[in-house]
Order: structure tokens, then sequence, then C-alpha cells
């Protein structure tokens, strides 16, 4: 039995780390995909490879994760570990991971490996829901990552222009903007839960401040609304460019990124950091009138490319 499934990188266009602490994010994702393929053996050996690391173990070994088990691997170990219980089968699997996105970039790499690799094994038994899917794959990905707040996985699972907080979930955003996305790569990359964690800290130390960043952001995002639906990239690029300066005061951005963002912002709508910063991506706002001279901006900045809002997510075989 083979099954194969894949899903969307994704950008935050608004309130990456406010959104840990109850503010609602916007997010979209993207035309970048992982793949995952599954297959079941009769060898009861479960096989893992991809591009950041492969592994080989017995399936009664799978009870044994522990320290000493690679970082990387774990989200796929306790989706294989889950879904064996779950169907009580005692069989081997064989996955296989390739990934059109970098991985520790702030693009969703992880999110969109753990939905898809949730997708791609369960379906080896039985086809399940889409919320049943992202359910698996935020417990996955805690396991690197305890405290993430679900907002990647969910629009990695769902697809398009969304509107997501802790306590309600995500909300489709059916809006018409019409806008493209000028993506810088800084090629350094992240740990999202050490850059989760130094924000902790801030709060820890800036609580009033941090108390008034959440109210500005909160503020921001629904501006972010009202923009969206009249399709006014101009007020919103300008509110993405506010929040760049929230997310500087919390010390997420870096000298290199703040660069990036400059050369962007000449010609763009706007220009931010986009997912945990630190390293990572720049999202520059823009439209047919715009494009290509940001492109052009950012030709020495990193890797640039262009990205379109993706509205499938999941997609269980193509
Ligand atoms: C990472 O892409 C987004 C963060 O807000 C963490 C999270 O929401 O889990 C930094």
């Amino acid at each position: 039995m083979k099954s194969v499934a894949s899903a969307p990188g994704k950008v935050i266009l608004f309130g990456e780390h406010f959104v840990v602490y109850g503010i609602s994010a916007l997010l979209c994702s993207i035309d970048k995909r992982v793949i995952v393929t599954s297959q079941t053996t009769d060898e009861k050996m479960i096989k893992i490879e991809s591009d950041i690391g492969h592994i080989e173990m017995s399936n009664n070994s799978l009870s044994i994760m522990n320290e000493s088990t690679p970082k990387t691997m774990k989200p796929f170990l306790y989706i294989i570990k889950k879904t064996l219980e779950r169907f009580k089968k005692d069989v081997g699997i064989e996955v296989k991971i390739e990934s059109e996105i970098s991985p520790g970039i702030g693009l969703g790499s992880s999110s969109a490996c753990c939905v898809a690799a949730a997708a791609s094994i369960t379906a080896l038994f039985e086809k399940l829901s889409r919320e049943e899917i992202l359910k698996l794959a935020i417990e996955a990905e805690r396991t690197i990552f305890e405290n993430t707040s679900g907002a990647d996985c969910s629009v990695c699972t769902f697809g398009g222009l969304m509107e997501y907080d802790i306590k309600n979930g995500f909300k489709k955003i059916n809006s018409k903007a019409d806008f493209a996305l000028v993506i810088a790569n800084s090629k350094q990359t992240h740990q999202t839960s050490e850059l989760v964690e130094k924000v902790r800290k801030f709060r820890e130390n800036n609580e009033d401040l941090f108390a008034s960043l959440c109210e500005q952001e909160s503020a921001l995002v629904q501006n972010a609304l009202l923009a969206l639906e009249k399709n006014d990239l101009s007020r919103l690029g300008l509110l993405m460019s506010e929040n760049q300066a929230y997310l500087e005061r919390i010390g997420v951005s870096t000298g290199t990124l703040d660069v990036f963002i400059k050369e962007a912002k000449k010609t763009a709508y706007g220009a931010k950091i986009t997912g945990a910063g630190g390293g990572g991506c720049i999202i520059a706002l823009t439209d047919k009138s715009n494009l290509n001279q940001t492109l052009a901006n950012l030709k020495n900045c990193g890797e640039c490319f262009t990205a379109k809002i993706d509205y499938r997510g999941l997609l269980d075989t193509f």
C-alpha cells in the first residue's frame, strides 16, 4: 500500500509571536510544497528519508523515543507511532519527504511536513478528515516545539488566506485582494522554539510594553482585515511595515533583515519579516506595478523569489 500527500508552506502577513499570546494573526499558504510518500512493508522496519536526515529502526523501538532520537525525525516518528496504535497494525512503514521549502527560514517547512506526513501516513489505513489530520500534525509539531500556536499547521492544512487565534482557531478570509509577495531569504536559519523563548523572556522583563504592543498589534490586524477587504494595498503595506516595527521592538529582526526591508520598501507597498525571525525571510507586498522593480532592488539580498497564494491546502493525492 502506498500513499502520497502534499501540503503548502506559508507566510505570516501579520501577528507572528503575538499570536502565541492570544492575538489574531493573518496568514496565507504559498505555492511551494512538501510532498510525503509513505508505504507499508512486511519487514516491520520504520524508514524515514529526507534532505534533512534519515533514520531506520524496528517498529517496536518506536515506544522508546528519547533524548538521543534525532530532533528532525521526532514529528514523523510520533505520527507513525500514533497511527500504528490507532489502527492496531504491526507493520513496517517507509516515508520519503521531498520539499520545495528550505527548513528554518520562516516559510512553514516544519508545519507543511507535519501536515503532509500526517495525511500520507494515516491514509495507509484510513482517510481521515482534514480536522483530524490537523490535530495530529499539531501534536507532532509539539514534539519539537512545545508552544506552537498551531497557526502554521492550520494554514498548511486548509490553504488560502486566513485569520487565526489560539482560542477560536482559523477563519477563512474571503478577500479578492490581488497582490504578489516578493520573498528574500537571508539564508540565516533559525529555530522557531528558540525565538519564541526569546520573546517569552522579553515579555517577562517588559510586561507593560509587551501588553501595549499586543493591543497595538490587535488593532493593526483589524485594520489589515479592512484593507484586505477593499484591496487597498497601499494601506496594507503601511500596516505591514508598522508590524515590522513591533517585531523589531521585541527583538526578532536582525541587521541583515533590516537592510533587506529598507531595500524592499523603496518600491514595495510595505515589508516585514515573516515567521519567527532571527534570520529567515522577509516578505514585500507588491502587485503588477512594482513587482519587477522590487525584485531588482532585492537582487543582492540573498535568494529572492515571488510567491502566490495557494488556495488548495492539503492534497492527498496528486
Ligand atoms: C512561526 O511561524 C510563528 C510564531 O508565531 C510561532 C507560532 O505561532 O507558533 C513565531
